[in-house]
C-alpha cells in the first residue's frame, strides 16, 4: 500500500489499516453479521467466523484458544488484566514500571482508590526495569505486576524472561502491556513467563476498536463488564466479529513479514540507518536503548531528545507542528503533563525542559527506505523555523 505525502511516521500512536485487512473487514460483516450468540444460521456463519480467527490469532501468538479473549483495545485489555485478577483477591500490592502508559496509570489509580497499595519500580536512564529494586518489592502483600514490554515513547524492550523469572519464583501474577510489541517480533505466549498479555489490532494496520487479551489457562478473571456471557463470562458484549477477522488479518501480514525475514522485523535496518543520519545533525540525541550498541529497543521505534544550536531544549510538541508543515507526520511521543514534560522522560531522570524537547519517529511496513531520505532535512528546517520564531 503506498500512502500520499505527507510521510506517515507515527505508528506507535496508530497506522493505516491495511487494504487486505479492510477487504477482510468487509467480505466478514457482508457474510458474517449475525450475533454469534443466535441459534440460527446467520448466527451460526458469525460463531463460525469468530472462533475460526480466534484460533489463527491464538496460534501465531503461541497461545490456546481459549486463552484468547476480545476487548475493545489496549485501554480495555489492561484494565481487565489488572482489575479481573485483583478484584478476585482482598486488597494488597500491586507494581509498575516508572514508564508505563496512560491507560495502565489509571487502571491502578482505581485499585488504590479500593484501598490497593500501588509502587513505582524504577527504571535505568534507558527506560529499563531496575531488577534488583523490582526483587525487593516482590514479596506479600505484592500479587501482580503490570509491565510496559516495548515503551510507547523511548522504545525500550523489557527483560521478559529474567522479571517473569523473578515473579514466577515469588508466586506475583505478571500482565505485559504487549501493545507496541505484538505484530514486530514474534510473541510465543506458551513460553513467555507471563500470566497476561494485551494488545491492541490499530497499531498493527488492524481496525481502531479491537484488541486482545491473552489468559493463561486457569488463571481466573473477573469480568469488567457483564452481559450476556460472551468471551466465556468474562467480557460481556456483541462480539465484533468483522473487527476481529481484520485483526486476524493484520497480524497475519505482520507474522508473514516477521516469517520472510528470519524472525526479524525488516523495518530494524530502515530505522537504524534514519538513526544514524539524525544523529549527524548537531543537537540532537537518542533517548531510551541504542540499537546500533545492542541494546534492547522496538524495532520500528527511534525516539530524539532535540536542542537548538545553543544546547537549549526545543518544544517537542512545537517541533511536531513544524514538522507537520515540512511534510512529516511524527509525534512528541508523550501523553504530556502540564508545560509539555514528559512523565516517562523524568522518570529516565531527565529535567523538565529536557523532558519537554522529546521527537519520536515510528515506522510502518508502508515505507520504504527511499521514503525516509528527506527526514533529517526536513527536521532541520522545521528546527531552523521553531528557532527563528523563538528570536523573533
Ligand atoms: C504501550 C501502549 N499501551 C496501551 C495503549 C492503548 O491502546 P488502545 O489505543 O488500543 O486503547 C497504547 C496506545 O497508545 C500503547 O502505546
Amino acid at each position: 500500500m503506498s500512502l500520499p505525502q505527507p510521510i506517515y511516521l507515527d505508528a506507535s500512536a496508530t497506522s493505516p489499516p491495511a487494504d487486505e485487512v479492510l477487504d477482510v473487514m468487509q467480505a466478514v460483516y457482508r457474510r458474517a453479521w449475525g450475533n454469534p450468540s443466535s441459534l440460527h444460521g446467520y448466527g451460526l456463519a458469525a460463531a463460525e467466523q469468530l472462533e475460526r480467527d480466534r484460533q489463527e490469532l491464538a496460534a501465531m501468538l503461541g497461545a490456546d484458544a481459549e486463552e484468547l479473549l476480545f476487548s475493545s483495545g489496549g485501554s480495555e485489555s489492561i484494565h481487565l488484566a489488572i482489575h479481573g485478577v485483583c478484584s478476585r483477591w482482598p486488597p494488597g500490592r500491586v507494581l509498575l514500571s516508572a514508564v508505563e502508559h496512560p491507560a495502565t496509570l489509571a487502571a491502578a489509580a482505581l485499585l488504590h482508590q479500593r484501598g490497593w497499595e500501588v509502587e513505582l519500580v524504577p527504571v535505568d536512564g534507558s527506560g529499563l526495569l531496575d531488577i534488583d529494586r523490582l526483587e525487593a518489592l516482590l514479596e506479600p502483600p505484592t500479587r501482580l505486576l503490570s509491565l510496559i514490554w516495548g515503551q510507547s515513547e523511548v522504545g525500550s524492550l523489557q527483560n521478559i524472561e529474567a522479571i517473569g523469572a523473578r515473579c514466577r519464583s515469588a508466586g506475583v501474577l505478571l500482565h505485559l502491556d504487549a501493545v507496541q510489541v505484538v505484530g514486530h517480533q514474534p510473541v510465543d505466549f506458551r513460553s513467555l513467563p507471563v500470566d497476561l498479555l494485551s494488545f491492541t489490532a490499530h497499531k498493527l494496520q488492524g481496525p481502531r476498536g479491537i484488541g486482545g487479551l491473552l489468559v493463561r489457562a486457569g488463571l481466573e478473571l473477573d469480568a469488567l463488564i457483564g452481559g450476556g456471557g460472551q468471551e466465556r463470562g468474562r467480557r460481556g458484549g456483541t462480539e465484533a466479529v468483522a473487527l476481529v477477522a481484520g485483526m486476524a488479518a493484520a497480524l497475519k501480514l505482520a507474522t508473514a513479514r516477521l516469517l520472510a525475514n528470519n524472525g526479524s522485523d525488516p523495518l530494524a535496518p530502515l530505522r537504524d540507518n534514519l538513526l544514524t543520519r539524525l544523529l549527524e545533525l548537531p543537537g540532537l540525541r537518542l533517548s531510551g536503548p541504542d540499537p546500533r550498541a545492542g541494546e534492547p529497543r522496538l524495532p520500528h521505534h527511534l525516539s530524539l531528545l532535540v536542542n537548538d544550536r545553543s544546547g537549549q531544549p526545543l518544544s517537542g510538541r512545537q517541533l511536531v507542528r513544524a514538522l507537520w508543515r515540512e511534510g512529516v507526520a511524527a509525534s512528541s511521543g508523550s501523553a504530556c503533563s502540564s508545560g509539555g514534560a514528559s512523565p516517562v522522560l523524568e522518570a529516565m531522570g531527565f529535567g523538565p525542559a529536557e523532558a519537554a524537547s522529546g521527537l519520536r519517529f515510528s515506522l510502518g511496513p508502508w515505507l520504504q527506505s527511499q521514503d525516509l531520505d528527506g527526514v533529517p532535512a526536513a527536521l532541520e528546517r522545521a528546527r531552523q523555523r521553531l528557532m527563528e520564531n523563538i528570536s523573533s
